[in-house]
């Protein structure tokens, strides 16, 4: 399936995704989308059919063939102050996990950003901001699933670590459906933040669809790994992890792994 994505027919929202950038190919939505942020209305968001320099966290690179993912950025413009940005990832996640098992796919958060099937990488989200004494310019919220990406696509490194819809279910999904679907959710998670800083639907989705509570972690932050127990996902959003000295701390963001399983978790 690899005709274009064309999500109007599908989408119920008021303001995000109404306005469509849409691209053959470029180098990158979220680039796209930090160029055009300015002139351009909230819940704008940037499609590609393909992206030839896609960007995944922490520098890395991140494959986006042609006709076979959602590479997508949407354009935020939220009135509030720059330390709640990290907590907007966790509404993406919680949105995608929604929209897949609407379609009868099960999947997993892997807290904030991440999202895992089979104990594999089928979405990751990367979200950039810009702001000005303490206050919000934009928000960019760039988001790649693997939807029909077949075996071949990923590279040997990916291989043990990534999947797509495709393989994990064995049929082709309509990537237009299901885009819109990850919108539509995700307005109905953002509003309720954005007006009154609630959070509370996105945490319980959060918790529910978590690949880490109870889990044993190790967890790197700068220069620092630790070795815990990840307890909860507490009302802020953050982490709640024991650490082996019985310490408890929250954590905000950080690079996490799962302790004794191979692969990509
Ligand atoms: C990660 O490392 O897990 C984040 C991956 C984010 C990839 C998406 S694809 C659409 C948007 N444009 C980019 O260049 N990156 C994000």
């Amino acid at each position: 399936m690899t005709d274009k994505i064309d999500i109007e027919e599908y989408l119920k929202t008021n303001f995000i995704g109404k306005n469509i950038e849409y691209f053959h190919s470029i180098p990158s939505t979220n680039i796209k989308a930090k160029e055009i942020a300015y002139s351009k209305e909230e819940g704008t968001i940037v499609i590609a059919e393909e992206q030839t320099q896609g960007k995944g966290r922490i520098g890395r690179n991140w494959a986006s063939p042609k006709g076979k993912g959602i590479w997508v950025s949407i354009i935020l413009k939220p009135n509030m102050n720059p330390d709640k940005v990290p907590k907007m990832t966790l509404i993406g996640a919680a949105a995608i996990s929604k929209a897949l098992k609407n379609m009868g796919i099960k999947s997993y958060i892997k807290w904030p950003n991440d999202i895992i099937i089979g104990g594999k990488k089928v979405c990751g989200i990367l979200t950039e901001m810009n702001y000005k004494r303490d206050m919000i310019s934009y928000v960019i919220m760039g988001i790649g699933m693997n939807v029909n990406l077949d075996e071949d696509d990923f590279n040997d490194e990916l291989k043990d670590k990534a999947t797509s819809l495709k393989i994990t279910t064995g049929t082709e999904i309509d990537r237009s459906k299901l885009l819109a679907s990850i919108l539509n959710y995700f307005e109905n998670l953002y509003i309720p933040f954005e007006e009154k800083d609630d959070l509370s639907e996105t945490i319980k989705i959060s918790r529910e669809q978590s690949i880490l509570i109870n889990r044993e972690v190790r967890i790197i932050k700068g220069n620092e790994e630790k070795t815990g127990k990840v307890l909860d996902i507490d009302n802020e959003g953050k982490l709640v992890i024991r650490y082996e000295d019985d310490k408890i701390e929250k954590v905000f963001s950080g690079e996490i792994s799962i302790r004794g399983i191979k692969g990509y978790v």
